[in-house]
């Protein structure tokens, strides 16, 4: 599978942890940076990433900063693209599932020291398919609503 990956500066080394992985399962790796513990900004990267998978330059994509929040609400803002922010291998499996994500978000603040955890993680979400069916149409609503926030009143 292509796999385009991205960081903050909090999270390069899991970002280097999680290619190694990556690439010795035989995936294609794109790394959109960041490459240093120099500071960046999130948002930057996560618009690579999630631009890479939308317009099928990359199957799927992962993001990783220190919490993993300012990286999904950043990638979440691009069309087409579902990204789960997964502290655990059942998130990881049912964010594949039932949402069909696109986009893995990780938190390097929990799991820079939890190398199983991430093992788990990283294998889950590779493995599980999508169950499609009733999931399907949901998944849909989403992607169709992506424009329609204008009409939440309350
Ligand atoms: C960087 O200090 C930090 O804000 C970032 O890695 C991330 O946690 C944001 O959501």
């Amino acid at each position: 599978m292509k796999i385009s990956i991205g960081s903050d500066h909090r999270g390069v080394d899991l970002k280097s942890s999680i290619t190694g992985l990556l690439k010795s399962a035989g995936h294609d790796i794109s790394d959109c940076g960041t490459h240093s513990s120099d500071s960046c900004d999130y948002p930057v990267i996560a618009h690579e990433v999630a631009h890479a998978v939308a317009a099928s330059r990359a199957d799927r994509g992962i993001l990783i900063c220190g919490s993993g929040l300012g990286m999904s609400m950043a990638a979440n803002k691009t069309p087409r693209i579902r990204a789960a922010l997964c502290h655990d291998a059942k998130a990881a499996e049912m964010s594949r599932r039932h949402n069909d994500a696109n986009v893995l978000c990780l938190s390097a603040e929990r799991l820079d020291d939890h190398p199983s955890i991430v093992n788990e993680i990283i294998s889950t979400w590779m493995e599980t398919e999508f169950e499609g069916g009733r999931h399907q149409r949901r998944v849909d609503q989403i992607d169709s609503r992506v424009d329609s926030s204008a009409s939440c009143h309350d």
